[in-house]
């Protein structure tokens, strides 16, 4: 039999699976990035862990069939670069050809989001419906387009940046990893809600946030369902910006559906509630009447998958 490996780059860890031909996950395995050691070391180790959970498994080397990387990062598809990654400050990294050279195989890369996107269309929220629009909420955000089935990947690969949309004011703006100024991932990443948290801290604002040593998105959600009132300024806050971009998003692309992923969207109601009003009222109703707004489904293994994906669809 033939299988297929998926790989998710992640700014904390690296994932990898094996699926077979329809996709089914058999294995996987997870071990830490070290992003700190640059971008040389960080590919090399995705080869470790490839070889790895092959030689783990009751699977041969030649069985592999496909490999797929999901890269955080702005790619240019075509010449198989990760052209600039604002979370792991990589520029112009040769991934495909790196990756190939260490594993002697051919191997497709695209976006971490973008995949992540493919998987749940293909066995996820957006299982059967030809246009989503994804976002993964995580240290930063991703996001990914599929239509008709099939990720949209703009000129060079780079499409469905979505965490890079202009939507804060330049008035409450902060500058992003991008260089530019207000983008989504300012305020609705996980990085953001915890700088949102220790400035409120800072400014000495009564809040039970000030209680944790080191403050982490987790706990700006917990502390805002528990009514915590600065927590729910902040999970509003970022809610609000996802629902602003969503209501753009829909006027373009028309999708069925927005999916959420990542560990942000883990959050539940409080998060996603806000994010659907602010949709509706920012959005026409002929473009908004019957779109859902659904979290992930395939939780962590959907990169994983659909990087396996790259290979099989
Ligand atoms: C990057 C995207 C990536 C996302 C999630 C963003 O900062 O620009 O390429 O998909 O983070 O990792
Ligand atoms: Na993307
Ligand atoms: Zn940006």
């Amino acid at each position: 039999d033939q299988i297929y490996i998926g790989v998710d780059l992640g700014g904390t860890n690296i994932k990898v699976g094996i699926c077979d031909e329809q996709g089914k996950l058999l294995q996987t395995f997870e071990g830490p990035t070290g992003a700190e050691n640059g971008s040389d070391f960080v590919i090399e180790r995705i080869a470790q862990y490839v070889r790895q959970i092959v030689e783990e498994s009751p699977f041969e080397w030649e069985q592999v069939a496909g490999i797929g990387a999901g890269l955080a990062g702005f790619m240019d598809i075509p010449e198989g670069f990760v052209k600039f990654s604002p979370n792991l400050q990589w520029h112009n990294v040769p991934a495909k050809k790196m990756l190939e050279g260490f594993l002697g195989k051919t191997v497709k890369i695209d976006n971490d989001a973008n995949v992540a996107a493919l998987g749940e269309a293909w066995a996820g929220s957006g299982a059967g419906i030809p246009n989503v629009v994804c976002y993964t909420l995580g240290t930063g955000v991703g996001g990914g387009i599929i239509i008709n089935g099939k990720i949209y990947q703009g000129s060079s690969g780079m499409a469905g940046e979505l965490g890079h949309m202009s939507v804060v004011p330049d008035i409450e703006a902060i500058q992003c990893g991008c260089g530019q100024m207000g983008c989504l991932e300012t305020v609705s990443s996980a990085t953001g809600i915890v700088r949102m948290a220790n400035e409120a801290v800072e400014r000495g604002e009564k809040t039970s946030l000030a209680l944790h040593e080191k403050i982490e998105a987790k706990h700006v959600f917990d502390a805002a369902k528990s009514g915590d009132e600065v927590s729910l300024r902040i999970v509003n806050r970022a809610a609000y910006y996802i629902g602003r971009s969503m209501a753009a998003m829909a006027v373009i692309i028309n999708p069925k559906r927005f999916i959420l992923g990542g560990g942000v969207s883990k959050a539940g109601e409080i998060l996603f509630q806000p994010i659907r009003e602010t949709f509706k009222k920012y959005t026409p109703e002929t473009a908004s009447e019957g779109v859902e707004i659904v979290a992930a489904t395939l939780g962590n293994d959907a990169g994983i998958v659909g990087a396996a994906g790259l290979n099989l669809r």
